[in-house]
């Protein structure tokens, strides 16, 4: 109960910070890109750290770590919703037609947006309910997380035109984290449900 309250303190308290900075004009030059990114890394991140939480509690022997995955991952998918509105809103003004332009101008965004259904998805089938009624497929729709770390990182790298240390820092944590899943992934092939 602790950790959780804790989680929405520091989650709920930094996804406000940045239009408190907003209102004192402390993000620089263009705010609204600063926003955009503020939310778009904060996604990121807390998508790695879902992946982080089962290798690490399972060798620090850690359940009540396990325990805060679900809100880490909830909390993830919020933040992705804010840079998305951030985007349409502070960018395109809601305007359907620059968004279709957008879309061809900057191709990287299809990628976001597939990144975003997984996630939308994951979020819709998070609760315990979904789970039972999902049974053994639940899990195969959870393991499409590994696929969105994926095109989140393509979606990411791909918005940086000239930085590379960054995109690839993030590239070898997430494959470093994937590897860890291999026999997992390996085993869950052999015995998908058909
Ligand atoms: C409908 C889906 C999405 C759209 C339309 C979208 C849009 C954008 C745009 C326009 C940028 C470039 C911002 C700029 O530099 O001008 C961007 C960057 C980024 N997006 Fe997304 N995005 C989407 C989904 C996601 C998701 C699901 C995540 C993470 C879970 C994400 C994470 C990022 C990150 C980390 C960056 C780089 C931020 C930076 O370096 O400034 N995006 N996105």
């Amino acid at each position: 109960m602790i950790v959780k309250c804790a989680i929405h303190l520091i989650l709920l308290g930094w996804a406000v910070s940045v239009f408190w900075l907003a209102s004192q004009d402390a993000l620089g030059a263009d705010p609204v890109k600063a926003i955009i990114h503020f939310y778009g890394i904060g996604a990121l991140n807390l998508l790695v750290l879902t992946l982080v939480i089962s290798p690490a509690a399972r060798k620090f022997k850690l359940s009540v770590l396990m325990r805060q995955r679900r809100l880490i991952g909830l909390y993830c998918f919020a933040y992705a919703c804010m840079h998305i509105i951030c985007y349409w809103w502070l960018e395109l003004n809601f305007s359907p037609a620059s968004f279709v332009d957008e879309l061809v101008k900057r191709p990287y965004i299809w990628l976001g947006m597939l990144g975003f259904v997984i996630l939308l998805t994951l979020a819709a089938t998070s609760p315990h309910k979904a789970k039972l009624r999902l049974g053994r497929r639940w899990q195969t729709v959870h393991n499409f997380i590994y696929l969105a770390s994926i095109l989140v990182w393509l979606h990411f790298f791909l918005s940086r035109k000239a930085d590379i240390l960054e995109p690839g820092l993030y590239a070898l944590t997430i494959l470093l984290l994937l590897s860890f899943r291999y026999r997992k992934l390996q085993r869950w092939y052999k015995n998908r449900p058909k």
